[in-house]
């Protein structure tokens, strides 16, 4: 962080305040209000931190302007195209594509953690059959902390590492057995022989009676989509796993709460309402009463899949997902795919209309996610969990970089209160 030895003056009540301005490699100069409350008794107000830088940081940069996302500098259409999610999970890691033995060395170490504690497989039974998989994955990935306790001491180096790998390791193996639980069948154990995302879709789709023989261009999408969801710095589920972290959580625990917030529908859980709010739509002729639903202030209906806080501009994971379908379903022999017709021609409406183009709503990553899973096979609710296998890797380096950080503080927001002021208890037969 740049001092750039200029500064912003704040005026209150004829006093002046000189504020730092601080420069970054990339994106707007930020003014460091750090010392304003106890130099001018007042607090800044940012709910949903749309100005608010909450942190430092070296790996992840959005420009929203011009729809660009770079992992340690390097751009993520390059990263989809030519690296593979285990490289681009060293490279948010460590802060550099790694050499070849450098990689050799990284997948063997994930590899040689896939297994689950066995005893773990206990734990899924106490959840019902019909439970939702990312209520059983907040919880396992809870829970890890109670099986894996020489990996939990934040303050040791080591066990940090070895906490990381453990958990993008694990991830799938979680996810896929929440999935198997949910449908009644076995837990199919991982294979250390076949790459990251072959095994997950293996671990999925496997039974005992049948082996699942992984077609290389869907284990391609698969790993496609894990790489455009692994990042993307300090967006809500992020900011919480930082937040918890701050008090010196163990990192399952801090993990487990980010995977709570990326449930809910305005993050993560967009790509399953997404889907869903296409195959409601069902026909090219109905667009037009959904757009005139989202676009009207009494109904709360949105368009799911459209908009971002950050990004003005295309999503630049929505246009390689969306050549992505394209050759899943091709491939898969899905012609004609009438919910992939009706997210192009909504997509289409949306981007011509007056509303959509004035407030610089775009699709986002989970505009054709959704499509592809699908055609692979997914049930609408292993969406958001494959959404937390591709962004562990995301919650685990930020969390590293700031546990790292010697500079850490817990984080602790203030608040504009409007409650009521001092008043005395009054006694229930009084009131
Ligand atoms: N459909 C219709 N109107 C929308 C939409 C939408 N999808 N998104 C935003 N708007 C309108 C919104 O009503 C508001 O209008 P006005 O200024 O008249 O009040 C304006 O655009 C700005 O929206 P906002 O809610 O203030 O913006 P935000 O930055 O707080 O919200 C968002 C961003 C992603 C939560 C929102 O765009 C949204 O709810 N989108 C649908 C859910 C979705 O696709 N989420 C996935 C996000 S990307 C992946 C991830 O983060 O996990």
């Amino acid at each position: 962080m740049a001092d750039t030895g200029k500064t912003a003056k704040l005026e209150i009540e004829g006093e002046t305040y000189d504020l730092p301005i601080f420069a970054p490699t990339a994106g707007p100069n930020v003014i460091d209000i750090r010392k304003l409350y106890s130099t001018a008794g007042v607090f800044t107000y940012d709910p949903g931190f749309t100005s608010t830088a909450s942190c430092d940081s070296t790996i992840t940069f959005i420009d929203g302007e011009k729809g660009e996302l770079l992992h340690r500098g390097y751009p993520i259409d390059q990263l989809a195209e030519k690296s593979h999610f285990l490289e681009v999970c060293y490279l948010l890691l460590y802060g550099d594509l790694p050499s070849a033995a450098q990689l050799e060395d990284f997948e063997e170490r994930v590899t040689k953690h896939t297994m689950l504690h066995e005893q773990m497989h206990f734990l899924f039974r106490g959840f019902r059959r019909d439970a939702h998989p990312m209520a059983i994955m907040v919880g396992v990935v809870g829970a890890l902390s109670a099986f894996y306790h020489d990996s939990t001491d934040i303050n040791d180096p080591w066990q940090r590492e070895v906490a990381s790998i453990r958990m993008i390791a694990k991830m799938p193996t979680i996810a896929s057995m929440a999935y198997k639980y949910t449908i009644g069948q076995p837990f199919v154990y991982p294979r250390n022989d076949i790459d990251y995302a072959s095994n997950f879709l293996r671990m999925c789709f496997a039974v005992p009676a049948e082996d699942y023989e992984v077609n290389p261009i869907l284990s391609r999408a698969m790993d496609r989509i894990f790489t455009l969801h692994a990042d993307h710095e300090q967006n809500a589920s992020t900011s919480t796993v930082r937040l918890a972290s701050s008090s010196g959580a163990n990192p399952f625990a801090c993990i487990a709460a980010g995977i709570a917030c990326l449930w809910g529908p305005a993050h993560g859980g967009a790509n399953q309402a997404c889907l869903e709010m296409l195959q409601e739509i069902g026909t090219v002729d109905q667009i037009p009463e959904y757009i005139a639903r989202a676009k009207d202030k009494n109904d709360p209906f949105r368009l799911m899949g459209f908009g971002h806080r950050v990004y003005k501009n295309f999503d630049p994971r929505a246009k390689v997902l969306k050549q992505s379908a394209d050759e899943v379903l091709e491939l898969l022999g899905i012609e004609d795919n009438p919910t992939l017709q009706v997210a192009k021609e909504l997509e289409k409406q949306a981007l011509a209309d007056e509303y959509f183009v004035e407030k610089k709503l775009f699709p986002n990553v989970d505009f054709y996610s959704g499509i592809i899973l699908e055609a692979m096979g997914f049930p609408t609710s292993m969406f958001t969990p494959i959404f937390a296998v591709s962004r562990t890797i995301g919650w685990i380096s930020q969390w590293k970089e700031m546990i790292a950080d010697p500079q850490l503080k817990i984080g602790r927001p203030r608040q504009l209160y409007l409650g009521e002021t001092k008043r005395d208890y009054v006694d229930v037969e009084n009131r």
